[in-house]
């Protein structure tokens, strides 16, 4: 018996299922084992078996209790991947919920930013598409653009919303929201794979950036990706310091970063049309 004193009640109910079911499971096959052999035993020995068929009655009852195992076993494997196939589905679900919370926590901070996450992690899914990556790495630069500004949450609002230019002490304060966020990261282990990815999304190509000056594909792939989306969607939505470009414009503006800013292998990939289309299909799309 395992000790649930630590588990959640919905994984002790589950452990209780469980403990139940293969305890029923075992009991059908004890009775339905002893029915077989008991009834076996009761025909060769009223009806002479072994004079009549030799060794054929005992070979008979050896079949019938090796394929009643069998689907015991089957039963109880398949069983068990449904359990946890199911487990895994809420695991997964119970995550995703979370970076969507962190993501609405940070809209909380600032109006004019509310959907930038969700928005980000949509475009660096379609750039990290277009560029061939892997499914895993595709989800896993989605997943760190959703959270790219968790460190906000330690920034004062009046810096966030401010109509005028920052200060250069406020706007040391902004920079230190990447590192902010890797911190946070960093300390969540389910989460800690995306903490470089956050840290580095306001590097640039030619290493001006923060906050530790990486630069070219010293900067992560990932943070490299999540830079790009991450302009395109603060030129393409209105700020408190400014209204939104076109969309075309804002992917003028970019290219023209190219290579200091960003990444121009990246860039190149934007500008491909497949790609343009579905990321200003996207921003149509989204709120
Ligand atoms: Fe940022």
């Amino acid at each position: 018996m395992i000790s649930a004193a630590i588990l959640f009640d919905h994984d002790r109910q589950i452990l209780q299922r469980l403990e139940r079911r293969d305890r029923n499971m075992l009991l059908l096959y004890l009775i339905s084992g002893t029915v077989i052999v008991v009834v076996g035993e009761a025909a060769a020995f009223y009806l002479d078996m072994a004079d009549r068929f030799g060794f054929m009655p005992l070979l008979v009852r050896g079949i019938v209790i090796l394929l009643l195992s069998t689907a015991l076993w089957a039963a109880l494997l398949r069983a068990n991947r449904r359990l946890v196939t199911g487990l895994m589905n809420e695991k997964r679900q119970g995550y995703e919920s979370v970076l969507l919370a962190y993501d609405s926590a940070i809209a909380l901070k600032d109006a004019y930013t509310g959907g930038h996450g969700r928005r980000v992690a949509r475009y660096s899914r379609l750039i990290a598409e277009a560029m061939g990556l892997p499914e895993a790495e595709v989800d896993a630069v989605s997943e760190a653009a959703l959270l790219h500004d968790l460190g906000k949450i330690g920034i004062p609002d009046r810096f966030l919303t401010k109509t005028s230019r920052l200060t250069i002490e406020e706007f040391a304060e902004v920079q230190k929201h990447p590192a902010a966020a890797a911190d946070i990261l960093h300390a969540i282990p389910s989460l800690r794979r995306h903490a470089m990815a956050v840290r580095h999304h306001h590097e640039r190509f030619n290493g001006s950036g923060y906050p530790d000056g990486l630069r070219g594909t010293d900067i992560p792939l990932a943070a490299r990706i999540i830079a790009v989306a991450d302009a395109f969607d603060a030129l393409s939505s209105n700020r408190s310091y400014r209204r939104a470009t076109t969309l075309n414009k804002a992917l003028d503006e970019i290219s023209q970063v190219a290579g200091s800013h960003f990444d121009p292998e990246i860039v190149a990939v934007i500008r491909q049309n497949p790609v343009r289309e579905a990321l200003f299909a996207a921003h149509g799309e989204m709120p």
